[in-house]
């Protein structure tokens, strides 16, 4: 199972870094909006702070001759895990396709029904982004679609992975990982969420007070030599 923070935003990226051992990170062209200084900036700092881990950036142009040379200019810049994350407009996917028998690794993006995501994994791309509560919006459930693709490429053999995307509950997190995404791109709005319940907070706090009732003291000092 894979986790990504669906952001670009450097303090949230370092701080949970800084305890989880998350897989990587996933933009989009408004996700990158939200971040102060040039572009490019923004890109190297994140390259950097991600370590080699996986890097998911969404090309900002639309049309196939532009992705092709903004992905070339990427794979020259990126350090990281690359993956170029392109939409399956009829455009994105010619450029998934052509992108990919060159041997680049590309996510595809804005995936909101079955055959989207179908014709992403015919046209070779390593992961498929499945927009779950954007299709909500619209009342399909789309962690029944993702259940969907996922039988279709059992059957047919596909090998791409789905990370679940476009979340605003824990709960459509959680029937994504059980529904078969093998990976699931957080907001960090949600994150906290995801790892701390009450209950594991005041088992803690409980375990803690009543050692501390009893021997006084907590931690190394107690093994003082
Ligand atoms: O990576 C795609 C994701 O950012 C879309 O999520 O929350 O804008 O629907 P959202």
């Amino acid at each position: 199972m894979e986790y990504l923070l669906d952001t670009a935003n450097k303090q949230l990226i370092k701080d949970i870094l800084n305890y989880y051992p998350i897989d990587g990170i996933t933009t989009n062209p408004t996700i990158m909006t939200k971040e102060p200084g040039a572009y490019l900036d923004i890109l190297s700092d994140l390259d950097t702070l991600l370590d080699g881990r996986q890097f998911h950036i969404q090309l900002t142009s639309i049309t196939f001759p532009d992705m092709v040379e903004e992905a070339k200019r990427l794979n020259d810049i990126i350090q990281s895990e690359l993956y170029l994350k392109i939409p399956v407009s009829h455009e994105g996917i010619k450029a998934i396709y052509k992108l990919s028998k060159q041997g680049f690794k590309v996510t595809a993006t804005a995936v909101t029904n079955l055959n989207q995501g179908i014709m992403a994994a015919k046209a070779g791309a390593s992961y498929l982004a499945f927009y779950v509560n954007r299709t909500a919006s619209t009342g399909i459930n789309g962690n029944d679609v993702i259940n969907e693709i996922i039988s279709i490429f059992k059957r047919d053999g596909y090998q791409t992975k789905i990370i679940g995307a476009s979340y605003k509950s824990i709960y459509q997190i959680n029937k994504s990982i059980l529904n078969g995404c093998k990976s699931v791109t957080v907001p960090p709005t949600l994150f906290k969420e995801l790892m701390e319940t009450t209950v594991t907070k005041e088992s803690i706090e409980q375990f803690t007070n009543n050692f501390k009732d009893r021997f006084k003291q907590i931690g190394p000092s107690i093994y003082k030599e």
